[in-house]
């Protein structure tokens, strides 16, 4: 087979497995306000992860240990399905889903307006059930839109995309197969209006250079992400 220098170029740059270019997310899809029964929801697609998210409250908190006088408490609880992965997942907790619980409850707490509710408690249960990489990262982004569904009074949205780094290149929103591959995954999330940052994780090793690069384009990708969110949250309620 033979290629013009154009075409390797093109193929070159493209570069990922999926086609995708290095600053391209997957396919996305967020609805907000799609169960009955809680008090806010959501339904998120990014690639091949699909994500409920089911708010709860704000209500009194029945356990008085977890009450705070002054201001609201929020809890999150982060479940992957055992249906969701390629290998069945034990059903219920493991060391990742506390880590990840813990780290979305600190991604969204800045952005939610706690002294509204003194004495209370909100819940935040993420289902996963598909994951293709980065659920943490999109249940951070399904999860705002669930608290706006719920009406929970907040500052902004919370918005959450990872970057790193494969073959040697930074690339945006990595999927399982680059994730396992690649060298980095640099989950971030932020308040898309001021920027400020909720969450900056990092498995594997960036240079500084690489390092400012992939912050640039995890939050460019959080700006794109945070679109699709208020889209969403539009279609149900107009304006
Ligand atoms: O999902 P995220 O990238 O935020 O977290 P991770 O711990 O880096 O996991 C990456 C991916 O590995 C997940 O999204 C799943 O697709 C996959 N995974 C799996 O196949 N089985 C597990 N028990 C956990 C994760």
């Amino acid at each position: 087979i033979i290629i013009t220098p154009d075409e390797f170029k093109s193929v070159s740059e493209a570069a990922r497995e999926d086609g995708r270019a290095p600053d391209e997310i997957r396919p996305l899809k967020i609805e907000a306000g799609i169960l009955e029964r809680a008090d806010g929801s959501s339904y998120l697609e990014l690639g091949g992860n699909k994500i409920l998210v089911a708010v709860y409250g704000p209500r009194e908190a029945q356990i008085k240990k977890l009450q705070r006088p002054d201001r609201a408490v929020i809890r999150c609880r982060y479940n992957m399905a055992p249906f969701s992965v390629e290998e069945r997942k034990r059903p219920g907790p493991d060391r990742r889903s506390v880590e990840i619980s813990k780290i979305t409850a600190e991604a969204l707490r800045p952005a939610l307006i706690l002294e509204k509710f003194p004495r209370s408690v909100i819940d935040v249960f993420i289902e996963v059930l598909e994951a293709e990489g980065g659920t943490r990262c999109a249940g951070i982004t399904a999860a705002s839109v669930a608290l706006a569904d719920a009406g929970m009074p907040m500052k902004d949205m919370v918005v959450a995309c990872a970057a790193g780094k494969v073959n040697g290149k930074i690339v945006l929103d990595l999927s399982e197969e680059e994730d396992k591959r690649g060298e980095a995954d640099m989950p971030v999330a932020i308040l898309p209006r001021n920027k400020e940052i909720t969450l900056l994780q990092s498995d594997g090793n960036l240079t500084q250079e690489e390092f400012e690069e992939a912050l640039d384009l995890a939050i460019k990708g959080c700006l794109k992400i945070n679109k699709v969110q208020k889209e969403a949250l539009k279609r149900k309620y107009g304006e």
